[in-house]
């Protein structure tokens, strides 16, 4: 079955309502295409030491790594604010959705846009800066 992007967003709306977030109250869900057509998604999980807080972005493709994907198309977010408001994925996400493709596209709730990860994240850290350690 082909996706379409109000097809990953409806994905990414669904996944939210599993936000584990009683220190923000805040939901996020996000659906994650990968290249062979599977979707894979993640809700943010925080803890109360907040700083192990995990977002739904990362819990996404975390899991569809973890089933042995490498190679991911499109990526949708969606909040308890959409599509009132557009929530864009955070810095570390944005790295770390980077370290897999830069040209990803991001579909966010509440944005008609699609945007590209390197538009959000123009110069990620990557390995070629690693070159001559
Ligand atoms: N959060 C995400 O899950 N993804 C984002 O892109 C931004 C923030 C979560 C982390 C935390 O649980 C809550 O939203 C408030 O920051």
């Amino acid at each position: 079955m082909l996706l379409n992007r109000d097809d990953l967003i409806k994905k990414a709306r669904e996944a939210k309502e599993f936000a584990y977030s009683p220190y923000s109250n805040f939901k996020v869900g996000a659906a994650i295409l990968t290249e062979n057509g599977e979707v894979f998604t993640g809700c943010n999980i925080e803890n109360i030491s907040y700083g192990a807080t995990n977002c739904a972005e990362r819990t996404a493709i975390f899991k569809a790594i973890s089933d042995g994907n490498k190679s991911f198309k499109e990526i949708a977010i969606s909040s308890s604010i959409a599509p009132e408001k557009p929530i864009f994925p955070c810095g570390i996400c944005r790295q770390v959705l980077a370290e897999f493709n830069k040209d990803m596209l991001i579909h966010v709730d509440g944005d008609d846009k699609t945007y590209k990860l390197s538009e959000l994240l123009p110069a990620p850290f990557d390995k070629n800066q690693m070159s001559n350690f």
